[in-house]
């Protein structure tokens, strides 16, 4: 059992995402809990204020530090102490990760590690021009990223991750050979795939796929899966493991075999 908790603002954001498909039902499985919490309902205060404008201006507006201390402190059921969360986590709490551009890029590797090592994770989701630093220096234990780009809020990086961790847990997929195919899984993007029909509007399929030669098309889903990485994400091939085979197909590649039967160029 893997557990999630959500520290958001906007809690409604995640209703869709975590209601359907794959994570509803190992929900129902019991492989994995997702508790949202709103930060606002743990704002002191009248009009339970979560943001401010920063000190020194600049202009936009800062998540403030007290609710979401005081929510992953009501969440957890623990005083995080003056030195900060650190402490704590070094006492077995689980690790407070911050969703925010600035941090760690969130991979299949790291989504692995993640799933292996833990079995609660607080996630919070940052929103506005930022999160006041003292929940970077006082509370967060990590701080990920799910790409190069700017969300307007933390929400949809910790969807992503949560989806990203859940399929990986024994059982989710019911095949747990699924996940070890999966692109970026060996360090490589994966192989083309067909299902019926075999001929669709005139396009048919690669005459392998229909041999019915379980070696050759082994081999085949290898190397159009080295011909698909060299072509789209040549440096995964840097870290990727490869075997003799592999490198001297690459080679090949290099010499204008025409290997890929669906150019990548569109
Ligand atoms: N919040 C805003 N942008 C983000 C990103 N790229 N990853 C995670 N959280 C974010």
């Amino acid at each position: 059992m893997l557990k999630f908790d959500i520290l958001t603002l906007f809690p409604e954001m995640f209703a869709g995402a975590f209601s359907e498909s794959i994570i509803n039902r190992a929900r129902e499985r019991g492989f994995v809990e997702i508790a949202l919490h709103n930060i606002r309902d743990y704002a002191p205060g009248k009009h339970r204020v979560t943001d401010d404008t920063p000190y020194g201006g600049g202009g936009g507006m800062i998540m403030k530090p007290e609710p979401i201390f005081y929510a992953v402190e009501a969440v957890l059921g623990v005083d995080i102490p003056p030195e900060g969360y650190a402490t704590l986590r070094r006492q077995g709490y689980p690790p407070v990760i911050l969703l925010t551009p600035q941090g760690r890029l969130f991979n299949q590797p790291l989504a692995r590690q993640m799933v292996t090592t833990h079995q609660h994770l607080v996630l919070i989701c940052g929103r506005y021009e930022g999160v006041d630093e003292r929940v970077r220096q006082f509370l967060a234990t990590d701080e990920l990223s799910i790409g190069d780009y700017v969300l307007s809020g933390g929400e949809i990086g910790a969807m992503v991750v949560v989806d990203a961790l859940t399929r990986l847990i024994p059982g989710v997929l019911g095949d747990d050979a699924a996940t070890a195919k999966d692109s970026h899984s060996e360090g490589l993007l994966e192989h083309p795939h067909y299902t019926r029909p075999a001929e669709f509007r005139g396009h048919g399929i690669p005459d392998i796929l229909l041999s019915g030669h379980h070696a050759n098309q082994q081999v085949w889903r290898r190397q159009q899966s080295l011909a698909r990485t060299l072509a789209r994400r040549p440096d995964l091939l840097e870290t990727a493991s490869l075997t003799d085979a592999d490198h001297d197909f690459l080679r090949s590649l290099g010499q204008g075999s025409p290997v890929e039967q669906q150019p990548d160029s569109k």
